[in-house]
């Protein structure tokens, strides 16, 4: 239920604030003389309210309140603020004071009727919130975010009219909230988020002042609000993880909408993406992920100029992506992801970011790309991951370009590239932080890399390279994944690999590796997993114990390896041959490619293996207890 919230959320807004309170109100307490006497009444109240907490000695914050005593004046009481003239308390902050309590609906608390901030924020209060909270109408700032309160908003919120701020995020309180809150003209910020309600009052619209709206996590259900946009001061919008469903409609937007943020992810919201959305010339952050939003994206959006986030992954959007998206100057993050797209890409995108295409039906890259776009930029960020499409041809060799980079992590796995890995890549001194090419069919042998590349996965699995193991791998020091499985390689594990002081997960089953397994690699302290099966591996198992740790699907199927009974049981049967089958597909594939790609040595090799396996199509170990 709970969803990360923004750097400046509305709620980390507020904890600022109230710490800001507090330190300045006892910078106050300590500076200035004592001018302003507390009224008696108010004094009362809070000794009231005080006594309501019993506070054992134990607790941390048990003397958070010790200052309340009738020894010195009640307006310089910790959290407490009154007005200097009349005495009045006008403000009550007990930021994160363990209170563990209800609020009684006849507490001290509500006798503080000229009250206008009230935070109790992280207090452990439980129980409902008290109908008594409409006696308090001076409040301007409500926060009671972060406790343990349940069941429903008391109507009498309606009456505190000159609230601007309200916060009941991160509660338990469930059901309608009430009508009359929509009678709040004055209120800002409204945060109901992470709660468990379930109705917003028909018509919100009422909420001339209102900027910014928190309502998600919660179990909110009924049609898009669309009310909620006829208020002239909207803001940011966040509506994620709730049950609202049917079409998304803004209704008559104002051509000088302020809206900058738009959250409706993890809803049931179907219906194609209005054109009207264009309106929003404000807008900053669109996200209308993981619905069932159908049609295709509107070329209209390309009017957002201002857009740097734009998230439409996982509805069912289709179509080809509207080339006037690269007017889109100010885009930064693009998630398409999961949906029914098709077509070209043009090669504007490639500016963004974060790109993700992944399962879509894009066939090609657009003529476009040979990226003028990245102009002088010293450096690019992207993040790109083309995943599950039908990209075929070449490596992307645009990619070469982008000489000087912060992070660039690419994955081009489940699509049909094919051919060499381009030069650059091999010969990089800024390589990827992740190159994820797995299923695939690149062939050729496998790049060799610079000791200061930042890579921290290389997933090359399931394609078709051959030939070795470069044993410059083992100077990445960040690599903390390495996936060769499924390939040609014929050669030994090289000894550096041992040096790969980060590595998590190593797989190179599948291939045709032959040699002894360096023992050395069961001192990499990180390494969780490794996969050395399906090879032609010899010798024994190291006795080292990330070794002993492994399983039997980690070491079979090679047959000159021994030890092998302890993992697999007694009697162990290993896998008939399922590579022959690969081999021949790689084979074909290197003739069609061409000589350019071809491992000569590795050939022969694989000949060989085959060869071997037809005299060996099952191998069988018994133990010899
Ligand atoms: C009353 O509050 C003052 C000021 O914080 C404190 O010094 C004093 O110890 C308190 N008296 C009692 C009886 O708690
Ligand atoms: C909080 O209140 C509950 C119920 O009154 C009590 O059982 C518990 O011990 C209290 N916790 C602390 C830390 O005082
Ligand atoms: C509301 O305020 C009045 C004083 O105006 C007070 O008499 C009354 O007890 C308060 N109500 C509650 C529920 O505290
Ligand atoms: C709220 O206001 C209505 C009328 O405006 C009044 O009848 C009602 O008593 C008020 N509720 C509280 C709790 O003060
Ligand atoms: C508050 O809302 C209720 C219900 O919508 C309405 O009857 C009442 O007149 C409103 N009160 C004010 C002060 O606007
Ligand atoms: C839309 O808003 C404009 C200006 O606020 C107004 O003139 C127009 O009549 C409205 N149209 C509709 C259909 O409500
Ligand atoms: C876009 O952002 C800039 C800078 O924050 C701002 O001045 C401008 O008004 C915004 N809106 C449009 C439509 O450009
Ligand atoms: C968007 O880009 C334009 C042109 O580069 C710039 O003037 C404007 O300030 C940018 N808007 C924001 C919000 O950064
Ligand atoms: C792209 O989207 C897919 C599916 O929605 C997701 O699994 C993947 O992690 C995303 N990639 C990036 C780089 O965000
Ligand atoms: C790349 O795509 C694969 C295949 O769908 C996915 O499992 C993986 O999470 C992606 N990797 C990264 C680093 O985004
Ligand atoms: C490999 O990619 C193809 C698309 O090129 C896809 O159809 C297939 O399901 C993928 N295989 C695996 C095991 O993901
Ligand atoms: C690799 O880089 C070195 C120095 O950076 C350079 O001398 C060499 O020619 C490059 N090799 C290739 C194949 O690009």
């Amino acid at each position: 239920m709970m969803i990360p919230r923004q750097p400046y959320s509305f709620s980390g807004v507020v904890a600022t604030l109230c710490f800001f309170f507090l330190f300045s109100f006892a910078l106050h307490t300590l500076a200035s003389p004592t001018l302003h006497y507390c009224r008696h009444d108010q004094r009362d109240a809070l000794l009231e309210f005080k006594h309501e907490f019993p506070i054992s000695e134990s607790n941390p914050t048990a003397n958070a309140m010790s200052s309340w005593n009738k020894s010195n004046d009640c307006c310089f009481w910790n959290g407490v603020k009154c007005d200097a003239k009349s005495g009045k308390v006008i403000s009550l902050n007990l930021f994160g004071v363990f209170l563990n309590n209800t609020l009684k609906p006849n507490s001290g608390l509500f006798k503080l009727q000229y009250l206008q901030h009230l935070i109790l924020y992280s207090c452990k209060l439980y129980g409902e919130i008290p109908s008594s909270f409409g006696n308090l109408s001076h409040l301007r700032k409500l926060d009671l975010l972060k406790n343990e309160l349940v069941g429903q908003v008391p109507a009498s919120v309606g009456n505190l009219t000159q609230l601007s701020d309200l916060s009941l995020g991160e509660n338990k309180l469930s059901g309608k909230i009430p009508i009359s809150v929509a009678n709040l003209t004055k209120l800002r910020n409204l945060d109901l988020s992470n709660n468990y309600f379930e109705e917003l009052p028909s018509d919100i619209s009422g909420l001339h002042s209102l900027e910014y709206f928190y309502v998600s996590g919660n179990s909110f259900y009924g049609p898009f609000p669309t009310s909620l946009f006829r208020i002239p001061s909207l803001q940011w919008v966040h509506l994620e993880e709730n049950h609202f469903k049917g079409p998304i409609e803004f209704g008559n937007i104002s051509s000088s909408s302020t809206l900058n943020r738009i959250y409706l992810s993890r809803n049931k919201l179907d219906g194609a993406i209005p054109e009207s959305i264009s309106k929003f010339l404000n807008m900053e952050k669109l996200d209308l992920s993981y619905n069932k939003i159908i049609g295709p994206i509107p070329t209209s959006i390309s009017q957002l100029v201002n857009l740097t986030y734009l998230d439409l992954s996982n509805n069912k959007i289709i179509g080809p992506i509207p080339t006037s998206l690269s007017q889109l100057v100010n885009l930064t993050y693009l998630d398409l992801s999961n949906n029914k797209l098709e077509g070209e890409v043009a090669g504007f995108l490639w500016r963004f970011g974060v790109v993700n295409l992944s399962h879509n039906s894009f066939s090609s890259f657009g003529s476009s790309f040979e990226l003028e776009e990245f102009g002088e930029q010293e450096y690019v960020y992207l993040d790109l991951d083309i995943d599950s499409n039908l990209f075929r041809g070449p490596f992307p060799h645009w990619i070469c370009k982008l000489r000087k980079w912060l992070r660039l992590s690419i994955n081009l796995s489940n699509n049909r590239f094919s051919g060499s890995i381009p030069q650059c890549l091999r010969n990089f001194t800024y390589f990827p932080q992740a190159l994820i090419l797995r299923n695939n069919s690149f062939s050729g042998t496998l790049p060799v890399m610079s000791a200061d590349a930042s890579v921290n996965a290389l997933d090359f699995s399931g394609n078709r390279f051959c030939g070795k193991i470069p044993e410059s791998i083992g100077s990445l020091e960040e690599l903390s994944i390495l996936n060769l499985s499924s390939n040609a390689l014929t050669s030994d594990i090289p000894q550096p690999l041992a040096d790969l002081k980060n590595l998590e997960a190593l797989d190179l089953s599948h291939n045709q590796l032959f040699g002894q397994i360096p023992p050395d690699l069961g001192k990499i302290h990180s390494l969780l997993t490794m996969n050395f099966s399906h090879n032609n591996l010899e010798g024994p198992i190291p006795q080292d114990q990330k070794f002993q740790d492994q399983n039997c699907s980690s070491f079979m199927d090679n047959p000159k390896l021994y030890g092998l009974e302890k993992f697999c049981g007694k009697t162990y049967v290993s896998n008939p041959i399922p590579k022959e089958e690969q081999v021949i597909n790689w084979i074909a594939a290197a003739i069609a490619y061409g000589p350019g790609v071809l491992c000569g040595f590795v050939i022969g090799n694989v000949f060989i293996s085959h060869k071997f396996r037809r005299i060996n199509p099952r191998v069988v170990i018994r133990s010899a207890r």
